[in-house]
């Protein structure tokens, strides 16, 4: 979607349609919904005392606008309750406006900046919110879809209306960090919605190439790589199966103001398909694997907001990249390996897997010269029952970094939860036959899968975000569509941007 700004009134910008918002309880409107209801004769504080129009969120009331305004059509965003209004409710109203803008064919929409007038937000992080929720509202995964089935046209142009003039840089600068988030959390999306037939390691590794194009070193390294390596963890899952398995670098590195700390890594795990191996899954529901690699997606769409951002932060991503299956030549439970950083590692569970992959990319990623570490993964069904849909559960070795992370998670609007990692939990992991093992039964299941990859993070300091929960979601909400959320984008990010 195209998107701008323009300084002027709303009252005055052409569009097919054009965005206001109402505050819960409100009948009559001030600032521009004020002067939209006054161009309109009063029809919008007349809909309000009708009780027909209540701000409450969720609400997108259509009116229109019958040649007394520029624009066809006016949309009444419901904000909700004043008290307690943030940028996440920006982003909701934005998102089910822009929905019901969408639903009624138009084609060029103009919003006011959400949040920036009475609400009392700042203008450039309202006009962020306002364009995030807008564009993530609008993705819809429809590239196998019949032309029939798949809608006619969506929302083509976002005008941005701003008609202060000193708001006008800050609005622009939200504009854009909204519309390069936006860009990367559907580019992680579409790689989740996918299926595993499409989605193959070879074709992650394609996706990491186009990104790179974009200022990114890129590196793929193969199975014969990772042998010479003795990535042994990574390579017993990808035995398995006929896709050849590819270990995914990417790098940024600034042109100016490098920042202190040393660089920064990503690493999210690739799992393109996840059977369970030997250690097969049940059926049922078993199509939902095809998710197994959205924290790889979500490190491949914050590499890309990142070549776009350019932080000051150098940034090393590796996404280990294989499907896990059940052959002949798979992994046995029982089997002992070893992995890069020299452990060996009895396999309980083939379906623990997402953790053998990681520890080879993070000790990979610590061999590059990485000096702060934060992996994301699909890790455990343990954590789902945790937590459930709503926050993913965030590990770490080390404060700081858990600080950092929790304060990039809130800028992003997504949500996490700081989990325990007592050494208890550890000696869950104890093998009689090797250092580790790599399942250590349903008990503290996220906390031991977690242990599990601090093993290989060793001193540096870690974060591990499972967001098993968070991948896909089957409901609709506000500016997630069923299906592949993108979560962790947008966190990893402003990581990388705030990184000093
Ligand atoms: N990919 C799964 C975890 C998962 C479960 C993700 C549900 C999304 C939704 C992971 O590889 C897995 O199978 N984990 C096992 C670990 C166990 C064998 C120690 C699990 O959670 O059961
Ligand atoms: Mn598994
Ligand atoms: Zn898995």
């Amino acid at each position: 979607m195209k998107v701008k700004v323009w300084r002027g009134s709303i009252t005055e910008v052409k569009a097919d349609a054009v965005i206001i918002n109402l505050f819960e309880g409100v009948k009559r409107p001030g600032g521009a919904t004020g002067a939209v209801d006054q161009a309109l004769g009063g029809a919008i504080s007349r809909l309000a005392e009708a009780g027909e129009l209540t701000g409450q969120e969720k609400e997108a009331v259509v009116v229109y606008s019958l040649g007394r305004l520029p624009a066809t059509k006016v949309v009444v965003a419901g904000l909700g309750p004043s008290s307690g209004f943030d940028l996440e409710g920006v982003r909701r109203a934005a998102g089910w406006a822009m929905k019901a803008a969408a639903r009624g064919g138009c084609r060029t929409v103009a919003t006011i900046v959400h949040g920036a007038g009475i609400a009392g937000l700042e203008a450039g992080a309202a006009a962020e919110a306002t364009v995030i929720g807008s564009l993530l509202a609008s993705y819809s995964f429809r590239e196998l879809k019949s032309a029939k089935e798949s809608a006619p046209h969506g929302v083509e142009e976002l005008i941005v209306v701003e008609h202060n003039e000193t708001k006008i840089p800050a609005v622009e600068a939200g504009v854009r960090h909204g519309q390069v988030l936006a860009e990367a959390t559907a580019l992680a999306r579409n790689l989740v919605n996918r299926p595993a037939k499409l989605i193959t390691p070879t074709a992650l590794a394609e996706v990491a190439a186009n990104i790179a194009r974009q200022g990114l070193e890129l590196e793929v390294l193969e199975k014969a790589d990772c042998e010479r390596l003795g990535m042994g963890a990574f390579l017993s899952v990808a035995r398995g199966s006929d896709e050849p398995a590819k270990l995914i670098v990417l790098r940024y590195r600034p042109s100016e103001g490098r920042a202190a700390g040393g660089p920064l890594a990503f690493v999210g795990k690739g799992l393109t398909f996840d059977s369970g191996g030997i250690s097969l899954k049940a059926g049922e529901g078993m199509e939902a694997m095809k998710a197994d690699m959205a924290g790889g997606a979500a490190v491949l769409g914050a590499m890309q907001a990142v070549a776009g951002l350019k932080p000051a932060v150098e940034v090393i991503a590796v996404v280990p990249a294989t499907e896990n299956m059940p052959s002949g030549h798979a992994a046995r439970p029982g089997d002992v390996v070893r992995a890069m950083n020299g452990k060996t590692i009895e396999i309980i569970s083939t379906d623990a897997e997402g953790r053998m992959i990681l520890a080879d990319a993070v000790a990979y990623a610590r061999s590059l010269g990485a000096k702060r570490l934060v992996d994301l993964a699909t890790l455990t069904g343990a954590c789902v029952v945790a937590l459930g849909n709503v926050r993913a559960g965030l590990f770490a070795n080390d404060d700081r970094l858990a600080t950092e992370v929790e304060e990039a998670a809130a800028k992003a609007g997504e949500k996490v939860w700081r989990m325990p990692l007592d050494r208890e939990y550890r000696d869950l992991l104890k093998s009689d036959v090797a250092e580790i093992k790599n399942s250590g039964g349903r008990p503290g299941g996220a906390i031991t899968g977690a242990h599990f990859i601090g093993e290989f993070a060793g001193d540096s300091p870690w974060v591990h975000l499972d967001i098993a929960g968070l991948a896909l979601t089957s409901t609709e909400q506000a500016h997630t569509p069923k299906g592949a959320t993108g979560f962790g984008v947008r966190t990893l990010a402003w990581l990388a941007e705030s990184a000093k």
